[in-house]
């Protein structure tokens, strides 16, 4: 039934026996760096590339401030507690999400609450948000509160999916509306813009991942950019087991964590940023040639990204007509060495978030039947 689909993704990545999801490409100057991070000495949490690297994501992004971590996960849950983030506190986000999302914010002692994503960038739907404000909120003073449980609603954490923008800036109208700090989920969208602005970078904290499977990979890796001075300062002396600056007295004014990124990882990550640009116009190029494929095959439709934006295709997605068919299209294309995924199970759908409250998910319900991730590897 799909064997079209087969052999076009095989012409694409000619030459393979199995083809990944993702896979990293290490064609710059990876093993200089590496190497000179290990002939330093300096391969733990202090060196010269931790610092190259959080001036180059200022750089780039444009954030004023960047501070690398060990991963996006431990950036989310750092940036989440210097947004203010309390124990008891419900944060607002997606259901159709990686876990960590949801994660991090229970590690805060904080819990998540579900609401739905737009069916065409398939993040948090400002539509959505207005409305569960507009219902289920009341403000008390400077708080938000949710007028079922009496909690105090203290942030939202929107998700830009697959590398896709969401509608970011409607969002961030609605939270400076309802005393909500916004903590962007911008693990996947390294490189994506809306209006020519960084995803990560129109909240009041951004967070990025550096994982194997990112656009960008230093193996592990994470950063939290802000333009705030006072959050970069306290996202930096967080994720660094919050230790006074004393050349030799080990005195902590806070409970921390080492969520530091090793120089070792910086140095790869170094090596991959001056490479971002051309990754990102060899994944443009590859979701072209999808996007070019799947407008001639029924059935099947390709995700653009949306209007005035530029994304940066992390992960190519089509929808499939409904579960039946996308499980049909699973396990023949799996069937054939070639990697492909549904999306992740909703998260209120997970037994550790069951409980949490959610609203309609008409979209995320939808979509959750009929995402399919296509290879997305960069190819040189
Ligand atoms: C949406 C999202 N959030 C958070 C993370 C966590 O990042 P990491 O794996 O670097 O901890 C990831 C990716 O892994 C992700 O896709």
């Amino acid at each position: 039934m799909f064997e079209d689909v087969v052999a076009y993704i095989r012409h694409l990545f000619p030459g393979r026996e199995s083809i990944p999801l993702h896979e990293p490409v290490f064609a710059g100057r990876e093993r200089d760096y590496v190497l000179a991070a290990i002939d330093s000495t300096f391969v733990s949490s202090v060196g010269k590339f931790v610092e190259q690297f959080e001036r180059m994501m200022r750089d780039y992004t444009g954030a004023s401030y960047a501070v690398a971590t060990v991963n996006g996960t431990s950036a989310l849950h750092a940036a989440l507690l210097v947004a203010g983030v309390r124990p008891g506190d419900e944060i607002i986000t997606q259901s159709l999400t990686f876990v960590a999302t949801a994660n991090a914010i229970t590690y805060c002692g904080a819990q998540p609450l579900f609401l739905d994503v737009d069916r065409d960038t398939l993040g948090l739907s400002p539509a959505a948000l207005a409305a569960f404000l507009r219902e289920h909120t009341e403000q008390t003073g400077e708080e938000c509160r949710n007028k079922t449980t009496g909690r105090r609603i203290s942030a939202c954490v929107p998700m830009h999916s697959f590398g896709l923008p969401c509608r970011i800036a409607e969002i961030s109208d609605l939270c400076q509306g309802h005393n909500l700090m916004l903590v962007e989920d911008a693990a996947e969208s390294l490189g994506s813009t809306r209006h020519g602005r960084h995803t990560g970078t129109f909240g009041h904290l951004g967070v990025y991942s550096f994982n194997g499977n990112k656009t960008v990979t230093c193996g592990g890796g994470g950063a939290i950019v802000t333009g705030d001075e006072k959050f970069a300062a306290h996202a930096k002396h967080l994720t660094t087991t919050a230790k006074k600056p004393h050349p030799y007295r080990y005195e902590h004014d806070e409970v921390g964590f080492n969520y530091r990124m090793p120089n070792l990882n910086a140095a790869l990550a170094c090596a991959q940023l001056e490479n971002l640009e051309l990754f990102l116009a060899a994944k443009r190029r590859l979701a072209g040639q999808y996007q070019e494929f799947f407008r001639h095959r029924a059935a099947i439709s390709f995700v653009v990204e949306p209007p005035e934006c530029r994304a940066n295709y992390w992960l190519n997605t089509v929808l499939l007509a409904d579960s039946a068919s996308r499980d049909l299209f699973l396990n023949e294309v799996c069937g054939a060495g070639i990697q492909t995924r549904p999306a992740w199970e909703l998260l209120n759908r997970l037994k550790i978030y069951r409980h949490c409250q959610t609203d309609s998910l008409a979209n995320a319900n939808w979509l959750a039947d009929r995402i399919v991730n296509l290879p997305s590897s960069v190819r040189l």
